[in-house]
């Protein structure tokens, strides 16, 4: 069987933690798209890890770790992320396997990346500039290079004959950098790539289910930057919502049972486009404060709002969400009142349905107003423990999306979490 842990919002909800605490009851995780444009946190030994490509159950010993077909893989990024793994004793070469259909990022892909963004001005995607969109294009396009290819002869042919398109598209923007050390590096990195557990993925991992092992799908970025039903053009290029486990592994959807979906407390988003609860006030730099709203990946700041069930019911309808994950419940503990915004006003009208586009629309935010709490929830060491009034947001949350939040995470710590 196959359970699916996936973000609900913009990213960062705190999947790399979440997945840490379950990895233990699966004996696979397995990434199934994005790449290094993610930042997964988690906390091992009281020492914070920020993992980009690598699956979160790494540091579980029993537990085994598949980069699907989905992702795309950056050699460059990939190799200094290992070698970070592996200082903390952990032996990749028996725990992490990497399905040959992965897609991989060349060097030009991350020029083209930036070039796009420069070119775009203010309508910039606010891309984490890693290489993301371009490496996904040229996958659609039937150019891209794939991981079961760095083992053939041809190779570098190949890699020249892409970089030559690559170089001829970074004319047009007026491109002018010397890439002979991004190559340098990035031969490096693909030799280290090489001695790495390249396997067929979806024969290695159908192989498992059908001994009846448990594999959890880790989703990156969220489900509101999905390609095809996020916030487009402000998304990112992969399909970040549950139908992705089956194309980014190679699976029937049969193998699927739980769809376990995390959202904060609150809502964040980080880089450009709409966002419906953003609040570009006071209250907003409490909370950027308060949770340490600084992206994983790249050290921006994150923008802030309350959590937004219109956006939130939207997600969990895509993903058939059968349980919620609350994170960063402890953030609201210093909030004299706690808003959730349960319809859309736009041009006067009601609305608890998701629009055609966010992007130029007024909307405004409809808001349900919540008395906050005086106990601190990340002191509750129990479910049953929470403040009575933080219990009734909960069940608000719960009636409102008709999925039970069967648990909620009241600090980043690796046991700061309660069960129902
Ligand atoms: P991901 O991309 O979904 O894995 O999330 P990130 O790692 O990018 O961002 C989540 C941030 O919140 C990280 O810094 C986590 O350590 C932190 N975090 C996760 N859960 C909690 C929580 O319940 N409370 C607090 N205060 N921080 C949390
Ligand atoms: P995790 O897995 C938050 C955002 C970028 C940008 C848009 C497109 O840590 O939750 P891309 O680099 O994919 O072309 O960027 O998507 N974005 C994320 N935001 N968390 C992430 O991953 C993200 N991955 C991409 O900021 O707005
Ligand atoms: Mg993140």
């Amino acid at each position: 069987m196959v359970d699916v842990l996936l973000g609900l919002q913009w990213g960062d909800e705190g999947k790399g933690k979440i997945v840490d605490y379950f990895a233990g009851k699966y004996d696979i995780i397995a990434r199934f798209q994005g790449g290094p444009n993610a930042g997964h946190t988690l906390y091992v030994n009281n020492q914070k890890v920020v993992l980009h490509t690598i699956p979160s159950g790494v540091f579980h010993n029993n537990t085994l770790n598949l980069i699907g077909n989905g992702v795309v893989l950056d050699p460059v990024t990939f190799k200094k992320e290992c070698e970070k793994v592996a200082a903390l004793g952990i032996d990749l070469k028996k725990n992490l396997f990497i399905a040959e259909k992965t897609h991989i990022i060349v060097p030009t892909h991350r020029a083209l990346d930036k070039a796009s963004e420069l070119s775009k001005g203010q309508e910039k995607i606010g891309s984490t500039l890693k290489g993301i969109g371009p490496a996904y294009m040229d996958k659609t396009g039937r150019n891209g290079l794939r991981v079961g290819d760095v083992l053939k002869a041809d190779f570098e042919t190949a890699y020249g004959k892409l970089k030559t398109k690559h170089l001829q598209l970074l004319a047009n923007y007026d491109f002018t950098e010397d890439i002979t050390e991004w190559e340098k590096e990035f031969f490096e990195a693909v030799a280290f790539l090489k001695e790495m557990n390249i396997v067929s993925g979806e024969y290695w991992l159908n192989g498992y289910l059908k001994e009846g092992k448990k594999v959890l799908a880790e989703g990156a970025q969220g489900s509101m930057l999905d390609v095809d039903f996020g916030t487009y053009p402000f998304v990112t290029s992969s399909n970040t919502i549950s139908a992705g486990v089956c194309t980014g592994l190679g699976i029937a959807p049969k193998w699927i049972e739980e769809v376990i979906g995390v959202t904060k407390a609150y809502c964040t988003r980080v880089g450009g486009g709409p966002f419906p609860t953003e609040l570009e006030d006071e209250t907003g730099e409490t909370l950027r404060q308060a949770g340490n709203e600084f992206g994983a990946t790249t050290g921006r700041p994150r923008r802030c709002g309350w959590i937004d069930l219109v956006a939130l019911d939207y997600t969990c309808m895509l993903s058939g969400v059968t349980q919620l994950v609350m994170t960063k419940s402890d953030v609201l503990d210093a909030f004299d009142q706690v808003n959730a915004c349960v319809a859309y006003e736009i041009n006067g009208q009601q609305t608890r349905e998701m629009p055609f586009q966010l992007n130029g629309l007024s909307i405004k935010p409809v808001l349900e107003h919540f008395p906050g709490w005086t106990e601190a929830t990340a002191k509750s060491s129990a479910y049953s423990a929470l403040p009575a009034e933080m219990k009734k947001f909960l069940s608000f949350v719960e009636s409102y999306l008709n999925v039970p939040v069967q648990y909620v995470s009241n600090g980043p710590g690796r046991d700061q979490i309660l069960e129902k």
